[in-house]
């Protein structure tokens, strides 16, 4: 067991009709945060979650609600999403033109400030804005859809990113999201995550308590040998 790991189910692929049953479950099961996925059928070709569903997750539980928002002009939703709890607010550097002047909104409406890298976009973004970074999110999938498969060199990105907040002393969380399950968390765990996204992985197992605590426990010091 690891305690410096993070396991973030994420709602999308849980069964709407029995989200807070099955939220409650996960939490129970020890997930560290809920992973909210908000799109909008622009920066990606799908449509979800708004503010309601935040403040939904926020009345049936108190761990961390990771937000990530797949959506053009994230700036518009900063104000809604802290008043409706959300704690993590994670955007995309192409969806706005003055990216650190959001990270820093964020910060200021009082929720950490996270960056998502997808699979073509450079790390570079995150480098320039990197003191005001409280959790960089690297895409192994790109976004929009849950139950897609793992990226392989996405692997190779996390230990770059790994490099690149060390180098600069950062202690941002650092985030793989998509594909990931029993065969995939190991590989971005040595690279150097510390916080997991899963979808499909919890939520479409039989059992999801079981599905969280199997993913931890991948996450073994050993694999960084
Ligand atoms: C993908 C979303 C993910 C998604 C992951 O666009 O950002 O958070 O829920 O789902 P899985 O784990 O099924 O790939
Ligand atoms: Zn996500």
């Amino acid at each position: 067991m690891n305690d410096t790991v993070r396991i973030a189910p994420s709602v999308l692929s849980a069964d709407p009709l029995r989200l807070a049953e099955q939220v409650t479950q996960v939490v129970e099961a020890g997930a560290d945060w809920i992973h909210v996925d908000v799109m909008d059928g622009r920066f990606v070709p799908n449509l979800t979650f708004g503010a309601g569903m935040i403040a939904a997750v926020r009345r049936l539980t108190d761990v961390p609600i990771d937000v990530h928002l797949m959506v053009e002009q994230p700036e518009n939703y900063i104000e809604p999403f802290a008043e409706a709890g959300a704690n993590i607010f994670t955007f995309h550097p192409e969806a706005t033109t003055h990216v650190q002047r959001q990270l820093v909104a964020i910060r200021e409406r009082g929720m950490q400030a996270g960056l998502a890298i997808n699979p073509g976009t450079p790390l570079m973004y995150a480098e320039e804005v990197i003191d005001d970074l409280d959790l960089l999110l690297i895409m192994s999938v790109n976004p929009g859809f849950g139950g897609q498969g793992y990226i392989p060199s996405a692997t190779e990105k996390v230990r770059r990113a790994r490099a690149l907040l060390n180098e600069h002393g950062s202690r941002a969380f650092l985030e793989v999201d998509g594909g990931v399950s029993v065969r995939t968390i190991g590989h971005a765990f040595a690279a150097g995550a510390d916080t997991f996204v899963a979808g499909n992985a919890v939520f479409n197992s039989a059992d999801p308590a079981h599905a969280v605590h199997e993913l931890r426990k991948l996450c073994r010091v050993e694999t960084l040998a």
